[in-house]
């Protein structure tokens, strides 16, 4: 072990590597000016999304669920690298809830790139046979469909894509209402297939909304939604008051859960303070360069890219595996978000042995290499968790209520061994003296919230909600409702 360097050489070299990774060190009083700015940006997002780099989103969930929704729910869940169908029993309280049945099916790279028709015929008949399947083949069964990108909504099951992220990027579908996508792909793929289920789409949510439904359904001071997995964003019931774009409608309650699409956050230069070289780098190399930045530095499509970025540059500096790039890390996605975390996992370093021998193969690994890969790691990873408790800190300084509680989910913060703790002990730096924030792990919340949602919007047949610009009224919106949604949405 640690056959190429004397002590002397490899403690100037370790130096050396903490100077350098040291760039990925964010400070308190770095840390709170970006609350500043992210706060500033939530407020013109809540005027007029078009000037901001956060969208705050108006999802028209007007309440927490009141946890007596009951029945049968189908529900889809797009948002990754995989996607769901899923069959939810909510129960009455004290009842057991019937576990989940579901089934996950892999969307392949090609898929992701396809033009939108095939995408959505592929879930359309992955439902199908799903609910041939769950012998649901009779009946009317509303669905929740969970479709994790932004998407700007005119009511509950009228949803219109902003824009792809997430390595996605099907022509045709941006611009487009996706409930209705999913509705005409359904009508075909019945015919080809011969599955008569009658499927309802009532609901079209963020994967932000579901878990903050779900978790609310059990805990009703649970207001905020966060997820930290492939992608990262954060909803939150705002009050309508400060919702300046609300287009009318002031109808009790008086609030509105705004999805605010916080990846997109860093894109008017905000994150300027922190990005590093290995930030733009890795930025270059995806599909939507200079977008979605404040994503990228904390969700799991970017965090291993950004340590092999790191990596590489080390070892070209000649500080890590005596300044040879093994072959592994000179590949995209070369280091993995899941090998990060595994990496962290144990504090002997004998997963992160495993890894840089059997996947990176690295031929002769000492211990300084793995001290110099661990810090790296520990960097990248605590940034992120430390951006995460930024947004969060603002959602909670916003709501203004001594306690928050967040319900949250991810493979990130689910994974990571510390991410959790880290994200949690920040917030407290972070926020007012008094208030308190608590974090709730969901139990699958783009599944179960998209039931949740669907069961309330069912029972409710809420109106569907149209909204036009007003062009007599200087351009004012003003809204239009149908009692009849269903035929409306289909518009
Ligand atoms: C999407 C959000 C989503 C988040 C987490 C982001 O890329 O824009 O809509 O909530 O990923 O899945």
């Amino acid at each position: 072990m640690g056959s190429y360097l004397g002590k002397e050489e490899k403690d100037t070299n370790l130096d050396k590597v903490k100077e350098i990774t040291n760039k990925l060190t964010v400070k308190d009083d770095q840390l709170k000016q970006i609350m500043k700015d992210m706060n500033n940006e939530f407020n013109v997002g809540l005027k007029d999304e078009s000037l901001s780099s956060i969208k705050m989103l108006l999802t028209y969930v007007r309440d927490v669920p009141k946890g007596d929704e009951t029945g049968r729910y189908l529900a889809l869940d797009l948002g990754g690298t995989n996607f769901r169908t899923l069959m939810i029993t909510l129960v009455a309280d004290g009842q057991d809830e019937p576990p989940i049945v579901q089934e996950t099916h892999a969307v392949a790279q090609e898929l992701m790139r396809a033009p939108g028709e095939e995408l959505f015929d592929y879930i359309a008949g992955c439902l199908l046979k799903f609910a041939r399947d769950q012998n649901l083949e009779r009946g009317r069964y509303p669905l929740g469909f969970t479709f994790s990108f932004p998407c700007e909504q005119f009511g509950l099951s009228v949803s219109k894509l902003v824009r792809w992220t997430k390595g996605f990027t099907c022509p045709g579908v941006e611009g487009e209402n996706v409930a209705k996508l999913l509705r005409d792909a359904i009508r075909r793929k019945q015919q080809e297939i011969n599955v008569d289920a009658m499927v309802d789409v009532v609901a079209v949510i963020n994967d932000t909304t579901g878990t903050m439904m779900s978790c609310a359904h059990l805990n009703k001071d649970c207001c905020v939604g966060l997820i930290v997995g492939t992608g990262s964003n954060a909803c939150y019931m705002e009050q309508l008051d400060k919702i300046e774009k609300w287009p009318g409608n002031y109808s009790n309650p008086n609030q509105c859960v705004v999805n605010t699409e916080w990846g997109a956050f860093g894109e008017n230069g905000e994150l300027d303070l922190i990005r590093t070289e290995w930030d733009k780098q890795m930025d270059t190399q995806t599909v939507n360069p200079t977008k979605q930045l404040f994503e990228k530095m904390i969700s799991g499509l970017y965090l291993g890219e950004i340590v092999r970025h790191v990596l590489v540059d080390l070892c070209q500096q000649n500080l890590l595996f005596n300044g040879q790039v093994p072959a592994a890390l000179m590949q995209k996605n070369g280091f993995s978000t899941k090998q990060l975390s595994e990496a962290e996992s144990d504090e002997t370093n004998s997963n992160l042995r495993i890894i840089l021998i059997d996947e990176i193969g690295v031929g002769n690994v000492t211990d300084y290499d793995l001290n110099v890969v661990r810090l790296v790691c520990k960097q990248v990873s605590t940034r992120a968790a430390y951006v995460v408790a930024v947004g969060c800190s603002v959602i909670i300084e916003r709501i203004k209520r001594d306690k928050v509680v967040i319900g949250y989910d991810g493979s990130v913060v689910k994974k990571h061994p510390k991410f959790c703790g880290l994200m949690e002990s920040k917030i407290k730096d972070l926020i007012s003296p008094g208030r308190v924030c608590e974090l709730m792990l969901s139990n699958d919340g783009s599944g179960r919230g998209a039931a949740v949602v669907a069961a309330v919007a069912f029972r409710e047949k809420r109106p569907f909600i149209f909204v036009r610009s007003d062009k007599k009224n200087s351009g004012r919106k003003k809204v239009y409702e149908f009692t009849s949604y269903l035929k409306a949405a289909n518009k």
